[in-house]
């Protein structure tokens, strides 16, 4: 096993907190098997790593990653070995291709990119699934983190797969990286279901979020994570354009999975998904 005794950095941005549950179960993992790690949660970008080797770990939006990794892998300069860890809502291979820029910019700044760990979670945005489809993601994510440890505690290299719908896919998509701040601007809050708790205030990453003389003003740095919508406790904010695609309050993850019924969408991908070791 090639193991140093320098500690791996695992950094994590996560909306609505898929990505940190599943960064949470790697870096358990890897304690266990005696690998030393410290597990930073990034909020906007600007911090720096002190670790050599990092596992990047984030959720692929619009078939790209958030606009906040691309900042704080622009700052990096440790050049050690680089993980990625994505969760996304869909199991299609048209979200290969989203860690494409990170690792152009990563391999700028001197970095070996070594392999990508790819984990089906709930959809925070286009459609709810359901609390059962939640558990039974959560338990495939779970039983497949123990392989994505190995190879990180080997430092094995694998593959990243990049077809090229994907790679087409992405480029376009990342218009949406122009669209969130604009849109972000069109949020609104419901006065009338506003309980004034002010969580939307206090968590948003990029504090695009203000209350004052009694009025929400949301301003131009918002990056479409829908932390503040999604974690809001009566549904009261509005997400703009997108906002018949908005998912409201946490998942369940502790139902019985073996119940989850499959959906219509992507059916044949999820269930080749679920049955993968
Ligand atoms: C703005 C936005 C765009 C998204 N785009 C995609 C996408 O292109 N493909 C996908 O499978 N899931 C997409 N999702 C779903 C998230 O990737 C998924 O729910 C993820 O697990 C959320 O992780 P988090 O809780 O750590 O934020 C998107 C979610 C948001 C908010
Ligand atoms: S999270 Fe929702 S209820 Fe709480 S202050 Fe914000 S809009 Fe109002
Ligand atoms: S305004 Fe909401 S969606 Fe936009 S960055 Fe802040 S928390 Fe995320």
């Amino acid at each position: 096993m090639e193991q140093t005794s320098e500690p791996i950095g695992i950094y994590v941005f996560s909306g609505t907190g898929n990505t940190l549950r599943c960064a949470r179960a790697l870096e358990t993992t890897l304690t266990e098997m005696g690998v030393s790690v410290n597990l930073h949660e990034i909020s906007d970008g600007s911090e720096t790593a002190t670790e050599r080797d990092l596992v990047l770990c984030y959720p692929v939006y619009g078939f790209n990653m958030p606009r906040i990794l691309k900042t704080f892998c622009r700052n990096l300069n440790g050049g050690g070995n680089v993980w990625f860890l994505k969760t996304s809502g869909e199991p299609l291979h048209l979200n290969d291709n989203s860690s494409a820029e990170l690792i152009r910019i990563l391999k700028k700044n001197g970095y070996r990119i070594k392999g990508e760990f790819h984990y089906i979670m709930p959809y925070n945005m286009v459609f709810r699934h359901t609390d059962e489809q939640a558990s039974l993601m959560w338990e495939t994510a779970k039983r497949r983190i123990p392989d994505a440890a190995k190879r990180i505690a080997n430092g094995e290299k694998t593959p990243i797969r990049e077809p090229i719908p994907a790679k087409i896919v992405s480029a376009l998509c990342r218009i949406e990286h122009w669209f969130y701040p604009r849109n972000g601007r069109l949020f609104c809050v419901d006065a009338k279901k506003c309980v004034g708790c002010q969580k939307c205030v206090k968590h948003c990453p990029t504090k695009n979020i203000t209350f004052e003389n009694g009025r929400f003003r949301f301003g131009k740095s918002c990056i479409g994570c829908v932390r503040c919508s999604f974690n809001c406790p009566t549904g009261a904010i509005k997400i703009g354009l997108l906002d018949f695609m908005r998912v409201n309050g946490p998942y369940d993850f502790t139902r019985d999975p073996t119940s989850a019924k499959p959906g219509r969408y992507c059916r044949k991908s999820y269930e080749r998904y679920f049955s993968e070791k």
